[in-house]
């Protein structure tokens, strides 16, 4: 079976999945982080070399204060939590977004987790927060003029070299759950051919099995980048 080298993910439905409950939604954010760490374990697992997982969005800000608060406390516990299931699982941790934009308390925890796992040799996998694929366009474009580049040295690598992915494969599979069929700001430049693989199941509900249909699915496209 073709294994996808990078498969990103768009972990949506925390929300819905705590309402239908009647459950308030942080409680869904928390099943959401369970969810996380059962997908890191068997994404390793299956052989996937960089597992990027979109979080939190440039544009989630809007949310109201409290949740916001509530998602970052949660980000900052298992921040730390994590460190001993990626040092099991021999994976590398890197943060993907604008971290100025985030809480200094945060960055720093940022920081310390990419230090800790730095020598990890396994899956790297990408957190997203405060990530959106506009902002970091716009700072790629901003970040060839400060180097000084001449207009015909700006080109696809020297712009993808100042993406906050440089150095990274692009985007095999992306996955969405919750039923919406939307990019919302996630990976654009990195996705130009990457196969879309959409399910009903809400985040909080995604499991290894899931994982694996979503894995088999991919296995069966045919990709041609624009050949025959
Ligand atoms: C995804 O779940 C997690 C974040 C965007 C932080 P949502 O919170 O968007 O859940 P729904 O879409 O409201 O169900
Ligand atoms: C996308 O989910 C962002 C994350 C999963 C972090 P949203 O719930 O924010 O997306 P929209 O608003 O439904 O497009
Ligand atoms: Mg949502």
């Amino acid at each position: 079976m073709t294994v996808p080298t990078h498969v990103a993910i768009i972990m949506d439905g925390n929300g819905r999945w705590a309402a239908q409950r009647g459950w308030a939604r942080i409680k869904g954010h928390k099943a959401g982080v369970q969810a996380v760490e059962r997908i890191l374990e068997a994404a390793s697992d299956e052989g996937i070399q960089h597992l990027s997982l979109y979080a939190f969005s440039t544009e989630n800000w809007k949310r109201p204060p409290a949740e916001v608060a509530a998602l970052m406390a949660l980000l900052r516990m298992y921040l730390r939590m994590f460190v001993h299931q990626l040092a099991r699982k021999g994976i590398r941790f890197q943060h993907l977004g604008d971290l100025r934009g985030m809480p200094g308390g945060i960055q720093a925890d940022i920081k310390t987790l990419e230090e800790a796992t730095a020598g990890n040799t396994g899956m790297t996998f990408h957190l997203a927060v405060n990530y959106g694929s506009r902002l970091e366009l716009a700072q790629a474009a901003r970040r060839c003029v400060e180097d000084g580049l001449r207009p015909d040295q700006v080109d696809e690598a020297a712009f993808g070299d100042r993406l906050w992915t440089a150095g990274v494969p692009d985007v095999d599979l992306l996955i969405r759950t919750s039923g919406e069929h939307r990019i919302s700001n996630f990976l654009l430049w990195q996705s130009a051919y990457a196969e879309l693989y959409m399910t009903d199941i809400l985040w909080p509900d995604f499991g290894p099995a899931a994982l694996k249909e979503a894995l088999e699915d991919y296995a069966q496209r045919e990709r041609r980048f624009g050949g025959i």
